[in-house]
């Protein structure tokens, strides 16, 4: 199987091709990514050595870089994962997102459209060589925002309410739009938030690690009850692989565990969580940025409560009834678990905070947070 993984560098994207790796024997993946400030060619530098894995700079938007690599490498399963993907930066720059997001999905689609079809049928509807497949990797944010109760289904109409949902909402009609219009063997999948080793340092989880090992302090937007449904990252590059083999061509599937909490209960377990790791191996203090063996400075006095974000969406939570009755799936790792790997993987891997923060990062976190 020949895979062209777009985004492949980020943070989804990269778990994905190492899970591909470790669990498939005959494959060939190409990586197309632009390594945007999220995009890391360290995260993915080890599996690189792997000759299944190729690495091709370039923008999704551009015909220029997407043709060549369905030329060259004739792409069967094509998974994308490309985009602009933190909501605070779309309300900065709306645009950017439009562009990478739309734009972006519909050039590989037109890409992967000619270079599939192989005729038409009678009534003048594209057909496609065997078992092709393009995977949009969406988002639940495409739903909106709930209230206390009720979950969305792949039947809750799309209401996004970020440049960034919006965008991606956007990119997700335009997927259905070449299902339907052009017969593409099409699939959208729309997950909860993700976490995990390589998250890069922007969002809510990451950034709490970070700030705490740097004795800064933790900013929570508004009063922390918002909620979000948390997915360990390697669950959900699971459930896309399994909706790459056996998801009906055309549908959509929600990924979620039943998995809420609110912002606060997260950034109060991660602080005990790092305190905790921290007392239990002495090494990983050589971390932290403030030196001493006492660490009764990690708790919950870090926490600071900041404005909030424009048009906060309040709760967010996913039924993921399709996905596991029709599919099977499920999410192995439970939250408990999941956090102290992550918070472990950032303890051991500081280099890698180091090499995806030296750049536009410092710059970024300046004008988000001033200089707290
Ligand atoms: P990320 O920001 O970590 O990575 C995005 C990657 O896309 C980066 O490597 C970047 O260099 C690359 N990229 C950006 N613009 C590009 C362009 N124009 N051309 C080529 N490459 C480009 O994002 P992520 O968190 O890994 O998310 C991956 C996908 O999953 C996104 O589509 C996102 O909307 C979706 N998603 C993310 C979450 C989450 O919790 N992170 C949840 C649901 C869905
Ligand atoms: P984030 O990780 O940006 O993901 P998303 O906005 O896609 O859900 O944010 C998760 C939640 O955490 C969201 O409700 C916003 C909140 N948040 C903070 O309270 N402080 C922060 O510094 C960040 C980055 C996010």
């Amino acid at each position: 199987m020949t895979y062209l993984v777009t985004g492949g560098a980020g943070f989804i994207g990269a778990n994905f091709v190492k899970y591909l790796l470790k669990n498939y024997r005959d494959i060939q993946i190409i990586v197309l990514d632009d390594l945007t400030y999220a995009g890391n060619l360290g995260t993915i530098k080890d599996d690189l050595k792997d000759e299944r894995l190729i690495f091709v700079k370039g923008n999704i938007k551009d015909a220029e870089a997407t043709c060549p690599i369905f030329e060259k490498y004739g792409v069967q399963w094509l998974v994308n994962f490309a985009a602009e993907s933190h909501v605070d930066r779309s309300i900065e720059n709306p645009q950017l997102f439009l562009e990478t997001n739309i734009l972006g999905t519909q050039n590989l689609l037109e890409t992967a459209k000619k270079y599939w079809a192989t005729g038409k049928d009678k009534n003048g509807y594209p057909t496609y060589k065997d078992g092709v497949k393009y995977l949009q990797v969406s988002t639940d944010e495409v739903y909106g925002s709930l209230g206390e109760t009720g979950f969305f289904t792949e039947k809750t109409p799309l209401d996004p309410r970020s440049p960034y949902s919006a965008s991606k909402a956007g990119a997700d009609l335009i997927v259905k739009a070449y299902g339907e219009t052009y017969k593409m063997p099409v699939n959208i999948t729309r997950c909860s938030n993700n976490y995990g080793p390589y998250h890069f340092p922007e969002k809510l989880i990451p950034l709490i690690i970070k700030n705490i090992l740097e004795g800064k302090q933790l900013p929570v937007y508004g009063n922390g009850s918002n909620i979000r449904d948390w997915l360990y990252v390697e669950d959900h590059c699971k459930a896309i692989d399994l909706v790459l083999a056996k998801g009906k061509v055309g549908e959509v599937y929600n990924i979620g565990g039943h998995n809420e909490k609110k912002n606060i209960d997260i950034v109060k377990l991660t602080i005990s969580t790092v305190r905790n790791l921290l007392e239990e191996n002495k090494e990983y203090k050589k971390v932290l940025k403030r030196s001493g063996e006492d660490i009764s400075w990690i708790n919950e006095s870090l926490i600071s409560y900041v404005k909030d974000r424009l048009g906060h969406d309040q709760r967010y939570a996913i039924d993921p009834t399709k996905i596991t009755t029709e599919l099977g799936w499920y999410p192995e790792t439970r939250f408990e678990e999941g956090i102290v790997k992550t918070i472990r993987w950032y303890l051991e891997n500081q280099d890698w905070v180091e090499e995806v923060t030296s750049g536009d990062y410092q710059h970024y976190y300046r004008q988000m947070y001033g200089n707290r």
